[in-house]
């Protein structure tokens, strides 16, 4: 038998260009990808196809369906949080109407494999809304279902896609005559911040934190657009991508709900550039918050419960903060900008 066939959205992104890796290390699957960027050259060898396009480009979905029996979609293309505020219409355009249409591709794709195509959709800690600092603190690790009330077009579209895609596992055409046919098998993360070793994110509002580790690293100075006390979950990068694998592979059997928290270390900003400042002794680090930068922030939980998550399917992320920052974050930054040379190098 041939391998199943993975569509990778927004495959150019942080998320995206990792799991790619991680899909062609594992060898279990033909990635085909879709970005509104050509991807890299470097990850292009890593996939059966490439395509650069628009989500948005129905037509575009539907010739890639067309092309390929599609078994599995990572849908990761979306605008983040900060980006949202500064274009609400255009993040609910790619965030809900592009998801929209990923979802009936899939669906089309079950109905025309005769079996349920896995949707894997990396939501966010940003559905949360906490109402005051005050409460953050007391509420401390949320569930999945507490405070649903997110104060970001980001969020909300997160959290509505969730549902959607709860609606389109268990309910979609339930009054037609398709009421018996395959329906997809939708499966969200809602991860915390993410820091990546290899990329910096843009648009995000946890950005703070991969952006000073960056800086630091190429010994540039940082303005922190967050205050020292501001502190939310976050994850390393290779911990949010096998996340994403394991709950792929994961028993549908064993799975009580479609949305799952994970989290991995709860820091404040003050810790993380005390982190950095250990590894980069001359790093100027300082703070100038931004007020509503912030404010999204102080919105979100300072940490997540992700029982559920290990209990259904054995999540269990290998990175606490020490071991992120000593065997990941650090030793591999500095290998990446050892290797790249001072920007005026050449110039000289
Ligand atoms: N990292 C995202 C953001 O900052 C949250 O999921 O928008």
């Amino acid at each position: 038998m041939s391998k199943p066939v993975v569509l990778v959205t927004g495959a150019n992104g942080e998320i995206g260009r990792t799991l790619l890796q991680r899909l062609h290390a594992e060898g279990r699957y033909r990635v085909v990808t879709v970005d509104l960027t050509p991807l890299a050259e470097k990850y292009r060898s890593l996939c059966l196809e490439t395509y650069a396009g628009n989500i948005m480009d129905r037509y575009l979905l539907d010739q890639i369906a067309a092309h390929h029996d599609i078994e599995v979609v990572f849908h990761l293309a979306a605008l983040l949080s900060t980006r949202g505020e500064r274009d609400p219409e255009l993040a609910h355009q790619v965030n809900v109407e592009g998801t929209l249409h990923l979802l009936r591709m899939a669906q089309n794709q079950s109905g025309r494999l005769g079996r349920p195509v896995r949707f894997l959709f990396p939501s966010s800690i940003a559905v949360y809304g906490m109402p005051s600092i005050q409460e953050k603190a007391k509420a401390g690790r949320v569930r999945e279902e507490d405070w649903n009330v997110p104060i970001t077009m980001y969020g909300c579209n997160k959290l509505y896609c969730e549902h959607l895609g709860r609606y389109f596992t268990r309910y979609f055409r339930q009054l037609g005559a398709l009421a018996t046919a395959a329906r997809l098998d939708f499966r969200s993360l809602r991860f915390p911040g993410l820091i990546s070793a290899e990329t910096v994110p843009t648009g995000g509002t946890s950005d703070f934190g991969p952006e000073m580790l960056h800086a630091a690293a190429r010994k540039q100075p940082y303005e922190c657009f967050v205050g020292p006390e501001a502190k939310i979950p976050f994850m390393a990068m290779p911990d949010a991508v096998s996340a994403l694998v394991r709950l792929l592979e994961a028993d549908r059997a064993k799975l009580t709900d479609t949305v799952y928290n994970v989290s991995a270390f709860s820091v404040s900003a003050a810790e993380i550039a005390e982190r950095v400042r250990a590894s980069f002794p001359g790093a100027q680090i300082s703070f100038a918050p931004d007020a509503v930068r912030s404010k999204i922030v102080d919105s979100w939980p300072e940490d997540m419960d992700d029982t559920r998550a290990r209990n259904d399917w054995g999540y269990a992320p290998a990175f606490d903060f020490e071991r992120a920052f000593d065997e990941y974050l650090i030793p591999t930054i500095r290998e990446r900008y050892n290797s790249v040379p001072p920007p005026s190098a050449g110039a000289r």
